[in-house]
């Protein structure tokens, strides 16, 4: 096979080097087109544009597969923690045991935020929402940690990481707390980093929460799934940051803002809602899926279809098993689990989604484990957060390692053509486009 593309404008032939990833990802590599051509290339959306080379995250989403630096996200998913995960995807290796130790040790070191930090708290309205509030806090979380602005060394770069990874929780739990009007609960050291969110998240002043091993479990399980996913929405926000060189609390905090949104991270609270409404309204699945077919619905069947996978996300597959175990060992049956299940059967055997090949992404089965152990709704997109954190973390590594320019894409501007200024007691209601052009 060829290893350059040819492109023809105008009549004259150029050459396109074409650039092999390690898993024979092929791409044609565009950076001197515009140069040589005077052209650039226009893929609104960057749904065919690779933005970078990466070695953290690996998907083939023809054939439903998710590595971690080479490591299958099904192994990682069964025999891994959160805490090594991270570890994994920020650093490219699994931990050596010492390296595991200092690195969790470094979590329960930083796991309080700075008292002053607590204030910041009283500011918001009880109806603030936990998205915004994390990404406030994590952003004002840098003033209170200035040597971390600069991470030209190792280990500063260790440190940090581990604070934002430590802290998120002991945010995201407060968050919760300050929007109910309850006590802010502090961390405890020697829980895990599960269960001790899950005790920031439910303890009571009189009262310790026992964190239940299932729901530890399917927390630990959630996190990793959610670690990292090449160049999602949220990590190509956090590169496009960094690369201005601004510091890992200011990217990440961006990447908060970027996951929020009801196409990317914000569906799994979305598709509980959804569940929700078909639940009480005791809608017909079919009519709905019907409805969700239609070219002018505002509504999407949430959970479904994905920008790479063409094929059941596979974190979707060990999120449905989790579901269906933590339900069943919780003895907590619920009717939106069923909901789920039914309305995903209605979906891949209907044409349109096999034609189009939606299947369930990562966001159709989570909410409904994130409700049984009793996570709030509006919560369900900052557990997103807390497990995105570490991927982040690794693509704010890699832009600010390497030599990489500032990311500024080009556009084809599709405004008025120049004109005047027109003073303003010559201006008419209706405008002045065209009829003032100055060409
Ligand atoms: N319900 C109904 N139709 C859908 C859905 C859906 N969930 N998803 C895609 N389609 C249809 C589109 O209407 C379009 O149909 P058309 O070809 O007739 O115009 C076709 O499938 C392709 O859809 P696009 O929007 O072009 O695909 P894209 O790759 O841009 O979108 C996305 C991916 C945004 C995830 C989309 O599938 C969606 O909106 N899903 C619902 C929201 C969701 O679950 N988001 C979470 C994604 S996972 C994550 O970010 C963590």
């Amino acid at each position: 096979m060829s290893d350059t593309a040819k492109i023809v404008i105008g009549g004259a032939a150029h050459d396109l080097p074409i650039v092999v990833g390690t898993e024979g990802d092929r791409a044609v590599d565009i950076t001197k087109l515009r140069v040589t051509t005077g052209h650039v290339t226009l893929d609104e959306g960057y749904a065919n544009t690779g933005s970078c080379r990466s070695a953290i995250t690996f998907v083939d989403g023809e054939k439903g597969i998710l590595r971690y630096r080479g490591i299958p996200i099904e192994q990682l998913a069964m025999n891994s923690t959160f805490v090594e995960t991270c570890w994994l995807l920020i650093y490219g290796r699994l931990p050596t045991q010492e390296q595991l130790k200092t690195w969790s040790g470094l979590f329960t070191r930083y796991e309080m935020i700075h008292e002053g930090l607590y204030k910041h708290f009283d500011g918001f309205p009880p109806t603030g929402h936990p998205m915004a509030i994390l990404s406030a806090m994590i952003n004002a979380g840098s003033c209170y940690e200035p040597d971390m602005m600069e991470m030209e060394s190792d280990t500063t770069f260790q440190v940090a990481a581990a604070r934002l990874i430590s802290k998120i929780r002991t945010i995201a739990a407060a968050s919760y707390k300050a929007s109910i009007g309850q006590p802010i609960v502090y961390p405890k050291p020697h829980l895990d980093y599960c269960s001790n969110f899950l005790h920031m998240m439910f303890s009571l002043p009189y009262r310790d929460y026992e964190p239940d091993p299932d729901s530890v479990a399917a927390l630990q399980m959630i996190l990793i799934l959610h670690a990292d996913h090449e160049q999602n929405c949220s990590s190509s926000t956090v590169r496009m940051v960094a690369s201005s060189g601004a510091n890992m609390f200011a990217s990440c905090a961006a990447g908060v803002c970027a996951l929020w949104g009801r196409l990317h991270g914000g569906a799994n609270a979305a598709v509980v809602e959804m569940l929700q409404q078909l639940h009480d309204q005791r809608v017909d699945l079919k009519e709905y899926v019907t409805l969700v077919k239609g070219k002018e619905s505002p509504v999407r069947l949430m959970g479904f279809g994905h920008r790479v996978y063409k094929q059941y996300d596979p974190r979707a597959t060990i999120l449905k098993e989790v579901a269906d175990r933590l339900l069943g060992r919780l003895k907590r049956p619920d009717p939106l689990l069923e909901i789920a299940k039914r309305l995903e059967d209605v979906a891949l055997n209907d044409p349109y989604f096999i034609e189009r090949r939606l299947y369930p992404n990562v966001d159709f089965y989570s909410g409904v484990i994130l409700r049984a152990m009793g996570i709030p709704v509006n919560m369900f997109t900052v557990m997103f957060a807390m497990g995105r954190m570490p991927g982040w973390i690794a693509n704010w590594k890699e832009v600010h390692n390497g030599a990489i320019a500032l990311y500024r894409p080009r556009q084809v501007y599709v405004g008025e053509p120049e004109r005047r200024y027109v003073p303003i007691h010559e201006r008419s209601a209706a405008g002045e486009s065209g009829r003032e052009s100055g060409r």
